[in-house]
């Protein structure tokens, strides 16, 4: 009993610390690594509160951020564009920040009209798979040719989109991104458009 007590106030604790500071850590980093000259058109699927939309936006001075959800409260507390808008707001980026309401499986934007789709942890709130294979083909639609995918999900689900595209790298972003211990890892896909 004490044993399951411990193990349950560990996983806690780690959950606890990936929410408020690893994803963010993490983000931090491997935007940092996508070469962003800063003018750059970017979309974030399943945006949120806009953990990862803001933080893109402050590498983007003279460049755009989209973000889209359906502001599911189930997927994350909170949930809704003003409260994205007003984080963004509180962050000194909100002259670069849009959201929409949109489905991320049937995108409202043209094709190639973005240099770099990131999603963080939203594809799998997607119930059915032949669903989120769908938003991964609209994420590479919008995308121009040579622009990068990013998308952070559990490792089942980024394996599968990896097949399903037929390339990417994909990558374990360690104990920062653990959703409660090691067996709620995420992973991170990350793809390239071809020319
Ligand atoms: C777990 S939250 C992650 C939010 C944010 N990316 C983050 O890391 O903090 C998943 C988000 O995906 C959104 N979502 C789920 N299905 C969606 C869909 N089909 N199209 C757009 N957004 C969706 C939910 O409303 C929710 O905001």
């Amino acid at each position: 009993m004490a044993t399951a007590g411990t193990a349950l106030f560990a996983s806690t604790g780690i959950y606890l610390h990936t929410t408020l500071h690893g994803k963010l850590r993490i983000w931090r980093r491997e935007l940092d690594q996508v070469g962003l000259k800063g003018d750059e058109r970017l979309l974030d699927l399943g945006c949120g509160r806009g953990a990862v939309l803001i933080e893109a936006a402050r590498r983007l001075p003279t460049g755009h951020a989209v973000g889209v959800d359906l502001w599911s409260g189930k997927d994350q507390s909170g949930n809704r564009p003003e409260v994205t808008l007003a984080n963004a707001a509180a962050a000194g980026v909100a002259d670069r920040v849009e959201v929409q309401t949109a489905d991320m499986t049937a995108l409202p934007f043209a094709d190639g009209s973005f240099d770099v789709v990131t999603s963080a942890l939203a594809i799998h709130n997607i119930p059915s798979t032949e669903a989120r294979y769908r938003a991964v083909d609209e994420a590479m639609r919008v995308l121009r040719p040579g622009g990068q995918l990013i998308v952070a999900d559990f490792w089942p689900m980024a394996r599968k989109y990896a097949a399903h595209l037929g390339q990417g790298t994909l990558r374990g972003l360690g104990p920062g991104y653990w959703y409660g211990g090691p067996w709620l890892g995420v992973t991170l896909l990350h793809a390239v458009k071809g020319r």
